[in-house]
């Protein structure tokens, strides 16, 4: 199979408390950046449409900024109603300043 790894941008482009939003392919993914550790989820809340990149992100956890659902970002794992699944997490890698998101699966 073809290389998945995207780069979705620079390092110094992303901060703590602002996460990222990218689009690749048909693929919706927030960056996250936490206590120096990159993580990627999808963006998009299963519950209705919501960027949980704009969301409100409390240690490892993010809330949806439309109806508070919460999610775990390293896992992906709901962990609030009302939204009702986890939501998909992709493998990051940096490559010198560059960061690579890969959306293989
Ligand atoms: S859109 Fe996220 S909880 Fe409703």
């Amino acid at each position: 199979m073809a290389d998945q790894w995207q780069r979705v941008g620079a390092l110094d482009e992303i901060d703590e408390d602002e996460p990222m939003s990218v689009r690749i392919g048909d693929h919706t993914i927030g960056v996250f950046r936490i206590d120096g550790s990159l993580y990627a989820i999808e963006d998009i809340c299963p519950h209705a449409f919501a960027l949980l990149s704009q969301g409100f992100v409390d240690g490892e956890e993010v809330e949806c900024p439309l109806h508070e659902a919460v999610f775990h970002i390293p896992t992906g794992r709901c962990l609030k109603a009302p939204a009702d699944r986890d939501v998909k997490t992709y493998p990051v890698k940096v490559e010198g300043d560059e960061i690579l998101v890969n959306v293989s699966d």
